[in-house]
């Protein structure tokens, strides 16, 4: 680890970061910026915030006992400003940006990205550039507010996979600041996920964090917020981590299998957007961590990750479905016995619900098993009445 953690005591950090709660300076109350000793050695007035973080820690009921699991705690992640939580690395990557002079940054997303470097980049007054599959495979919601936040938004005829190589190509070229998760300040950002969830289980871990791994950003980032957590004492036990992919975009959960096999990238595909990703960049960063946590990695189907999002829909809380996935695939590591009944356990939401309504539509307007399809009446009281007598 290249930063001198021993210069920190977990007894002093816990306190530091405890009273900044109570401070009223944006840099104090971000949910980045509040744990900075382990994010990024920036001075107060270089830092790009919008009060990224401090998302909520949901008990989740009904849902753990749908996955079969004794505890579920839900991290959403879709409650940080831009609705996912790529804000946290945003607000780090952004502010290292200006500290370094950069003019433009950029990056390719499928959506998410592009929406928060948009905002931030924004904010920071630097020019932005985005690209971004074209057509369906970027949903309409994300693409929106690239455009609104002012980022000139390349639509290209191509995957995700294919404009991180475009733009990895240009960016020295053209000068871009790149802000993809190639970029460590932007998985230091991420890091704070984790401080802030072990802080609200009052340095307690859990028995196993859950996420979904699409560029594999979140589960290097952490791994290595974990580690290094464990290693200043700030918990005193590790918790096992669990990645999952979708089913037609997982490399990375083939290589597991293969007993952590060269990875071959995949030509990827799911309705997952976010997570259509065929060639992971992280993927060494990401097998090394989960190799550290004794983790696992599966696979979700899209029909298993369409109904697990009904189900975390329907708990009042709502995600996208890329987030879904996670819960797909605890269900089935419980199923399969490689997660134990009585485990306690933090599944990450990475983004709202808002993020993708078509699909959240077209589920609803199926035969799919959740489905809560609208029921549409003539506009008269008789009509109203006969609609609820077939409740
Ligand atoms: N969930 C959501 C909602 C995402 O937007 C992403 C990635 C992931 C999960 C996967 O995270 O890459 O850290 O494994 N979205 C990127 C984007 C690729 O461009 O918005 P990861």
């Amino acid at each position: 680890m290249a930063r001198n953690l021993s210069a920190y005591d977990a007894t002093t950090l816990r306190e530091v970061w405890a009273a900044r709660r109570m401070s009223l300076t944006p840099y104090d109350r971000s949910g980045v910026w509040r744990f900075r000793e382990l994010i990024a050695p920036l001075d107060l007035d270089e830092m790009t915030a919008r009060g990224e973080g401090n998302t909520g820690l949901y008990p989740a009921d009904a849902l753990a006992r749908w996955v079969g699991v004794a505890s579920l705690h839900l991290k959403h992640e879709g409650e940080n400003p831009t609705g996912s939580f790529k804000d946290r690395g945003m607000t780090a990557g952004v502010s290292v940006a200006r500290r370094l002079g950069a003019s433009t940054v950029a990056c390719a997303s499928t959506g998410n990205t592009s929406a928060s470097l948009a905002s931030y980049a924004a904010i920071a007054g630097l020019g932005c550039l985005v690209l971004v599959p074209a057509g369906q495979h970027t949903s309409a919601a994300k693409l929106s507010q690239a455009l609104a936040y002012g980022a000139k938004t390349l639509a290209i005829h191509g995957d995700f996979d294919r404009a991180l190589v475009l733009v990895q190509a240009l960016a020295s070229e053209l000068d871009l600041y790149l802000l993809n998760s190639v970029n460590p300040w932007r998985l230091e950002g991420q890091k704070s996920i984790m401080y802030e969830t072990l802080e609200a289980l009052a340095w307690d871990a859990p028995d196993w964090i859950v996420l979904p791994g699409g560029n594999l950003g979140n589960t290097s980032a952490f791994t290595k917020a974990l580690l290094e957590m464990y290693e200043l004492g700030l918990i005193a036990r590790l918790p096992r981590i669990a990645v999952v992919q979708a089913a037609g975009a997982s490399p990375f959960a083939a290589s597991y299998a293969g007993g952590w096999a060269r990875l071959q990238p995949v030509r990827a595909d799911t309705i997952a957007t976010a997570i259509r990703i065929g060639d992971p960049v992280n993927h060494p960063k990401a097998s090394a961590g989960v190799r550290a946590l004794d983790g696992v990695v599966t696979t979700a189907t899209d029909t298993e990750i369409m109904d697990a999002k009904a189900l975390v829909d329907r708990a009042g809380i709502g995600c996208e479905p890329a987030s879904a996935a996670g819960i797909a695939g605890l269900r089935k590591l419980r199923r399969e016995g490689e997660i134990a009944a009585d485990a306690r356990v933090v599944a990450v939401l990475t983004g709202h619900l808002l993020k993708d309504p078509a699909a959240t539509a077209s589920y609803h307007a199926g035969a799919a098993e959740y489905a809560n399809p609208p029921i549409e009446v003539d506009a008269d009281e008789d009509s109203i009445r006969a609609a609820l007598g077939a409740l």
